[in-house]
């Protein structure tokens, strides 16, 4: 009896120890992974100028967010890709096709499983110059909000 007495009391003291340990595991492990591996080299990038037609002009970009290699890459393989919808189905390339000059050429643009959305897609062909987008301008690039 008295042995399972000690072995109750042993565990009730090591349980807060074991969950310390436990923790301090968890964090080292946490601070390991956040850690830049050398190993894995970051991809040469640069920025790139724009290429704008005779005419037009250079676009207003943000400090923070010019165009390089890798962004423009990454852009590209984003918006064919169909994994940002929620059931991997759309890209944004669905509704913005290249042979349609951006658009969708429908009157309702679909969504997912074929639910019609209650606009259509306009071209998206010269967006770097609008201050405002969507039909109604509901968006202001300035604002950051809808
Ligand atoms: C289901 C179809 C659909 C998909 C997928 C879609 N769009 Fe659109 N897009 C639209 C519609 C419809 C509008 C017009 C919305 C409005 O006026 O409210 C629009 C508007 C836009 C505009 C505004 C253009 C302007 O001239 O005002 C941009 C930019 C845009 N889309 C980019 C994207 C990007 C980037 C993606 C992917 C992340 C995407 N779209 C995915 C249908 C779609």
């Amino acid at each position: 009896m008295k042995t399972t007495i000690d072995n109750l009391y042993s565990i009730q003291t090591l349980l807060p120890i074991g969950r310390r340990v436990l923790m301090l595991l968890l964090l080292s492990i946490f601070i390991v992974a956040c850690q830049k591996d050398p190993a894995i080299e970051e991809p040469e990038d640069e920025v790139i100028t724009l290429q704008v037609p005779k005419g037009f002009p250079y676009p207003k970009i943000p400090d923070d967010n010019q165009p390089t290699r890798n962004r423009i890459d990454l852009g590209k393989k984003i918006f064919f890709d169909p994994i940002l919808s929620r059931d991997s189905t759309i890209s944004c390339g669905s509704c913005h096709l290249t042979d349609k000059k951006f658009t969708d050429s429908l009157q309702f643009s679909v969504g997912i499983g074929g639910k019609l959305t209650t606009r259509n897609s306009m071209t998206i062909l010269n967006t770097a110059y609008q201050p405002n987008m969507f039909w109604d301008g509901g968006y202001h690039r300035s604002s950051n909000k809808y």
